[in-house]
């Protein structure tokens, strides 16, 4: 059949010439892509728009033919965004879809747009274009979450929690300072997000196959257009790289990471032993068979989803491992780990950002937890060192003092002055400002410590951070 017979989007034509027989049909199967890059269709159209309009600038196309491909793509677009476009696997993916469909739409004219370049460069830029995208929205996510964080914060500068090391209680802290804790972690995962955007802000189209074409090209020209700093540098690398999509999936791993931190901490401090927080209602299920219960379901959900996330950056690692340049089918693999990569880490954020910022805290427990397990032993040492002890020597003196508490089931507050003198005659009156649990958080006064004001101080400096971002 030739191509006036039959409709282009009927039959894969796009290389008929060499071949002597028709595709297998599990084969069509097993190699289209076109049930999950479907999801680039806005972003093949945008490129395929500029391109043609590049094309047309240099005189490869006419200005009518230029007009008649983007009016069918942009008809194509719309056609796609009301679900009356009917997706075809024989036609493998999504860019043979579009073009077999523009020709049948506007005829042999259609066939013309794809001069100049190879599904290759396409497929790499709508990649590019999809995830920087996607990025933004991301981006916008981690910034409301982290906002809601640092208010918070802000309004627990006084609250006071038992601060752990090992999981058992170690020195009194704020809570507000736990939470700026979190802050830190999230404002790192922002900046490896950003670096993200940024190396992958730049456009492979025109490396056409893998060595670029010979037709007069403006790389520039479309790299502009796309809204890229610039045209990658070389036709070979711009055709293989999958670089973005892994810094992607690890920054989404990392952030994960934190989030499943979080989590874990939301669901031990909602538990019946902690105490230190209620969960709002609506992020929690109950059991059907236990009425008492509220399972802290979002928090475990989006600490599971992190074992996910980190097996989709290892498929991608393993994807590109020993690949030889410069395009191989391999890299069909990319999307569906990215994907959901993308996906995961936006419906997390987007749990979170609600979650967090209306977490209930339990400043009552949470003091009373902070008064049982000696958290101010520290505090007591070092009031010993300023009245000459030597550290080690006010360690084993405060030591003893606990092991005096443990038997007799009383925090060194409680001690009268008689018995704390006991252990050391160094000790006097003025002992029981630093062995309260206010005394002990203000007394960490410096940048990054606990002290409410430091805790109000770096909130402050926190969400002017978050002001800066474009
Ligand atoms: N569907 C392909 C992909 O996702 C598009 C590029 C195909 N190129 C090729 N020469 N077969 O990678």
């Amino acid at each position: 059949m030739t191509d006036q017979q039959t409709p282009a989007s009927a039959t894969n034509s796009a290389w008929g010439g060499r071949f002597s027989e028709a595709v297998d049909a599990f084969v069509a199967r097993f190699t289209a892509s076109v049930n999950f890059d479907q999801r680039l269709y806005r972003q093949d159209i945008r490129g395929s728009l500029a391109h043609a309009a590049m094309l047309a600038e240099v005189g490869v196309l006419s200005r009518d033919e230029c007009e008649q491909i983007s009016a069918g793509l942009r008809a194509i677009e719309a056609q796609i965004a009301a679900g009356d476009f009917e997706w075809s696997e024989t036609l493998e993916d999504v860019h043979m879809n579009i073009e077999a469909r523009l020709t049948d739409a506007i005829g042999a004219v259609g066939k013309k747009l794809h001069t100049g370049r190879s599904r290759n460069d396409q497929v790499a830029t709508d990649i590019r274009l999809w995830l920087r995208d996607e990025i933004d929205q991301i981006s916008a996510l981690i910034t409301l979450l982290q906002a809601g964080i640092i208010k918070l914060a802000e309004s627990q500068a006084e609250t006071i929690m038992p601060g752990f090391t090992h999981l058992q209680t170690a020195q009194p802290v704020t809570f507000g300072h736990h939470l700026l804790a979190w802050n830190e972690m999230l404002q790192r995962d922002h900046g490896r997000l950003i670096d993200c955007r940024q190396r992958l802000n730049q456009s492979p189209l025109g490396a056409a196959a893998l060595a670029g074409t010979t037709y007069p090209i403006d790389r520039h020209a479309t790299a502009a257009a796309l809204g890229f700093e610039r045209p990658t540098e070389n036709s070979l690398d711009s055709v293989s790289d999958r670089d973005f999509a892994i810094e992607f999936c690890a920054f989404a791993s990392i952030l994960l990471t934190h989030m499943s931190r979080m989590s874990e901490e939301l669901i031990l401090w909602a538990s019946a032993q902690f105490q230190f927080i209620d969960l709002p209602d609506r992020f929690c299920t109950g059991s059907s068979i236990m009425p008492q219960k509220k399972n802290p379901d979002v928090p475990e959900l989006v600490r599971g989803k992190a074992g996910r996330v980190n097996g989709h950056l290892i498929s991608l690692l393993t994807l590109m491992k020993s690949q030889p340049l410069a395009y191989n089918k391999d890299n069909q693999e990319d999307k569906e780990p990215l994907f959901d990569a993308v996906d995961t880490v936006r419906d997390c954020l987007r749990a979170f950002a609600d979650m967090v910022p209306n977490i209930q805290p339990r400043s009552a427990e949470m003091y009373e937890a902070a008064r049982r397990g000696f958290s101010t032993a520290t505090d007591l040492a070092d009031y010993l060192v300023r009245r000459g002890l030597a550290f080690r020597d006010s360690h084993e003196v405060v030591g003893r003092a606990v092991a005096f508490g443990v038997e007799q089931q009383r925090d060194l507050s409680e001690f009268t002055l008689a018995e704390l003198q006991q252990f050391s005659d160094a000790i006097e009156q003025d002992v029981f400002e630093v062995l309260t649990l206010e005394g002990s958080v203000a007394a960490r006064d410096h940048i990054g410590g606990t002290a409410p004001n430091q805790v109000r101080a770096a909130a402050g400096r926190a969400l002017a951070a978050l002001d800066g971002r474009g």
